[in-house]
């Protein structure tokens, strides 16, 4: 039987942190084990904000490859990949652009979030950010994915994907399958600065390729519950910090340390003495392959390859499609001609 199609990915802005672990990974991680997986490295997307800084987008699509082999997804079930070494997505995503009206694509509300988190007005924002969905919608069409796992914020896009599937299938004939998106069922992990969203660019992340001295110090500089000054004060869990990752990472213990937490009987530097090494202990093999495989270049190189192979294969096989049911390219006049 064939396997149902994922396709997944991360835009190549920072290295992956315990955001990611928990929201995606942790799913992905199971995923691979049913379905044909293909997780991308989003570097053009990157380009969308990123674009005055390639050397940066270049070292985080390397971060985040060694990531992914280092946590687990393995480059011999799933194909990992880089969305610019398949240059057919930019292909399918000029082609996609035809089939979506500005107003349609101003309509989409992370463009929105996304403007204001820049300070920018509409207007100063590149083509290219405005168009940022189309271009995810190639990415997920032109391996014909049947399931899409994202995050909530990522809904709006999966919609404008199988709005382009349907417009494409009418105007030029069946060809794509309308995906459908996977939500994770962990909501979203806070920062350690409390703030609602983990993320390299707010420097309030715990990386993977933090080491256990930093993550210590993270979770030392974690906000907990300001009532709580002296360890026999009592606490508020539901407010703080430290308990969301114990929620996350430590769920079985939680009733046990909410408790103590609220009769004044677990102080905030030995729980989070706890949560550190709960995290370490989690990190440290992750840790290991990081270093283990930084130190083979040409290992990482020849993995690199294998998934760039693998999925420019399926990537050119549909664009030959398209270009054939758009009439497009050669031959031009003989008998054989599209
Ligand atoms: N936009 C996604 C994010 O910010 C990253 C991404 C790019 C993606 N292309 C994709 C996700 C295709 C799923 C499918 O997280």
């Amino acid at each position: 039987m064939n396997k149902r199609r994922i396709l997944t990915g991360d835009r190549a802005s920072g290295q992956l942190h315990l955001g990611h672990y928990i929201g995606s990974i942790v799913n992905r991680l199971k995923l691979q084990e049913t379905y044909d997986c293909f997780f991308l490295i989003a570097d053009y997307h990157a380009f969308t904000t990123g674009y005055e800084k390639p050397e940066e987008i270049r070292a985080s699509s390397r971060g985040i490859f060694v990531d992914y082999l280092s946590v687990g997804l393995d480059p011999d079930k799933s194909t990992l990949f880089l969305q610019s070494a398949i240059p057919e997505h930019a292909e399918l995503y000029l082609l996609f652009n035809m089939l979506v009206t500005i107003a349609r694509a101003q309509r989409i509300p992370t463009l929105k979030d996304k403007l204001e988190d820049m300070h920018l007005e509409e207007g100063l924002a590149s083509l290219g950010l405005l168009s940022y969905p189309v271009l995810q919608a190639a990415d997920i069409l032109i391996y014909k994915a049947n399931v899409v796992p994202v995050g909530d914020d990522q809904l709006s896009h999966l919609e404008l994907t199988r709005e382009i599937a349907r417009r494409f299938n009418h105007l030029y004939g069946e060809t794509f399958p309308e995906p459908e998106a996977l939500l994770s069922d962990f909501s979203r992990l806070p920062g350690i600065d409390g703030q609602k969203k983990m993320s390299k660019s707010l420097g309030n992340d715990i990386a993977f390729a933090h080491s256990a001295a930093e993550v210590g110090n993270r979770v030392s500089a974690m906000v907990t519950d300001p009532a709580k000054i002296r360890k026999n004060d009592p606490g508020h869990p539901n407010i703080c910090t430290v308990f969301a990752f114990h929620q996350a990472f430590n769920k079985r213990n939680t009733p046990v340390i909410a408790e103590a937490c609220r009769m004044g009987q677990l102080g905030c530097v030995e729980d989070k003495r706890n949560l550190a090494r709960i995290l370490n202990e989690l990190l440290d093999p992750i840790r290991m392959r990081r270093q283990e495989l930084l130190t083979h270049p040409d290992q990482l190189e020849e993995i690199f390859a294998f998934g760039t192979e693998k999925a420019r294969q399926v990537a050119r096989s549909t664009m030959e499609e398209v270009r054939m049911k758009m009439r497009l390219g050669t031959p031009l006049f003989s008998r054989n001609s599209p």
